[in-house]
């Protein structure tokens, strides 16, 4: 079992637990499956003879607030089962050395962590530390001299490149990128939160504002890799990559495959980058090599990327056919099929409040400070961000001074003080507008999905707000000074008494008493 394991559940093999052997020396956790029908048929067979854990119910009941909050029994067992039991300790070992100590363990194995709210919006370019990580399943241990790509399928020339020749800059000129990478299950707690989705075994993590991240990328354009393989041919218009990692779904083992068109590689769009902000890529973030493809969900920027292969059609694999569809709010669990969803693809125009966060109390002058992101995909970017202290009636316009730099693929970071007149609670509201003029949906419910993608409506942030610009909250507030009291929870009962009797008899003499003479 990984350490620090909260509620973990026996793995009892059946029988003697099977060995399949990695394919190659100094790629420790890769196992070869799609070259080897009949070994992906032996785990078929393996895995139909367990009966794992259900999924968690999540979806229908509040969220366990530990850290990590789902732990992934089901999918630690797969691995059991198939005899990949190191690979979950070696991964979770890889959350403790590459990530920050206060990641937000969403789901411990596959591991899916986000960073802290207000530290994600602190610089424009997230630190490797806290780049969000969304894995499918564990941590393969490539070493860097051993690994090469190989490049075939309807290419003219395949090849087979090391990282060394990938880095011959006599072969490549080298590319380097600032873009974001935005997980299509950013915010979809809040889906969650107002109605279940499709929880199966493929674990829906409940990111909430996280699931994003900005780096500068360093390496290859797979356009150059692919005309130094002598170009395409028989009308190849697709690019399957594919990562080391193991994937299971509905029974069936494979290694993450998805793929990208071919006119998305052309513009230059599809980095092979070995290095994150200038350091070689993590092992959790897919060293020693992975696709960055810019402006599109994050699921195409393969990690652990050891092959590609020039396809007629998009890529068969289950990531691509199977997984990230969107449907409309009218598919569900009976009428949903892989056909009527919509692959996605570019991600759309979406943002989010890090600072107030959701519950908080806020003690003010007048003006409220709100501090976020915002994103566009598909090579859009934001113009113009909208706050909003009353759920969305009146907006106010981030200054364009208080929006960070603009780039073609990646996020912009705002902040604002806004005029904030109102106590109690208020439902603090942001929505952004890009440079193609898209705009995102009022509420969750109006793009709610069954797979739970892409919460890219109006992100809404409940404060309670105590607005010390007026003379009666100052007055109190001064007084809860001088005797040492606090301002929080507001659900605690006042230790006060609200005015003495002079001041209320006062008051109501002003008021011409509660109730009328005659
Ligand atoms: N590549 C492989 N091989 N295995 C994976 O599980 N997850 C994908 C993508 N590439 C994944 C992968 C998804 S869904 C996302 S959002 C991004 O990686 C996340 O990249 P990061 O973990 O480096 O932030």
């Amino acid at each position: 079992m990984a350490p620090s394991e909260p509620n973990a559940i026996p793995f009892r093999a059946k029988g003697e637990l099977p060995n399949f052997a990695e394919e190659l020396e100094g790629w420790k956790g890769y196992i070869e499956w799609e070259k080897y029908p009949e070994k992906k048929k032996q785990v078929e067979d393996i895995l139909r003879n367990y009966d794992f854990p259900d999924p968690p119910e999540f979806q229908m009941v509040p969220l366990p607030s530990t850290n990590p909050i789902l732990t992934g029994e089901r999918f630690k067992q797969y691995h059991y089962a198939c005899g990949l039991r190191d690979i979950v300790d070696i991964s979770w070992q890889y959350v403790l050395k590459e990530k920050s100590p206060d990641m937000i363990h969403v789901l411990q194995f596959p591991y899916n962590g986000e960073p802290p709210r207000d530290r994600l919006v602190e610089t424009e370019i997230t630190t490797n530390q806290d780049f969000f990580v969304r894995n499918h399943g564990g941590v393969p241990e490539i070493d860097a001299d051993k690994f090469f790509l190989e490049i075939g399928g309807l290419v003219n020339d395949p090849k087979q490149l090391t990282l060394a020749d990938l880095q011959n800059e006599a072969l490549f000129p080298r590319q380097s990128n600032v873009v974001s990478l935005q997980c299509s299950g950013t915010r979809r707690i809040e889906q969650i939160h107002e109605y279940p989705g499709d929880g199966d075994e493929l674990i829906n993590a409940p990111w909430g504002e996280g699931a994003i991240g900005t780096a500068r990328w360093t390496g290859v354009s797979l356009k150059r890799v692919i005309k130094h393989c002598g170009g395409l041919r028989d009308g190849a218009r697709h690019i399957e990559l594919l990562g080391a990692d193991t994937y299971f779904k509905k029974g069936k083992v494979y290694n993450y495959a998805v793929s990208v068109p071919w006119r998305k590689v052309k513009v230059h769009e599809v980095l092979l980058a070995w290095e994150m902000n200038g350091a070689p890529l993590p092992r959790i973030h897919g060293s020693p090599l992975r696709a960055v493809v810019f402006g599109y969900i994050g699921a195409r920027s393969v990690k652990w990327l050891y092959r590609i292969n020039a396809l007629v059609e998009p890529s068969a694999a289950p990531v691509q056919r199977r997984e990230y569809l969107y449907y409309t709010p009218q598919v569900g669990k009976q009428n949903a099929l892989y056909s009527n969803g919509t692959s996605i693809q570019d991600m759309p125009v979406s943002s989010a409040i890090m600072a107030p966060r959701d519950m908080d109390t806020i003690v003010h002058a007048g003006r409220m400070k709100l501090r976020g992101w915002a994103y566009s995909g598909g090579g859009h970017w934001p113009v113009r961000v909208e706050v909003s202290g009353d759920g969305g009636s009146i907006w106010y316009e981030v200054p364009y001074e208080q929006m960070s730099t603009k780039y073609f693929h990646a996020w912009r970071l705002w902040e604002i003080e806004m005029p904030v007149d109102a106590e109690g609670w208020l439902e603090l509201c942001v929505r952004t507008w890009d440079n193609a003029l898209n705009t995102q949906p009022t509420f969750v419910r109006s793009t709610w999905n069954w797979d739970l993608h892409v919460t890219s409506s109006c992100h809404r942030v409940k404060v309670y707000s105590i607005n010390r610009s007026k003379p009666a909250t100052a007055a109190r507030l001064k007084l809860l000074e001088e005797k040492g009291l606090s301002v929080t929870p507001i659900t605690k009962p006042l230790e006060l008494d609200l005015e003495p009797d002079e001041q209320f008899e006062a008051a109501m003499k002003l008021r011409a008493g509660r109730d009328p003479i005659e």
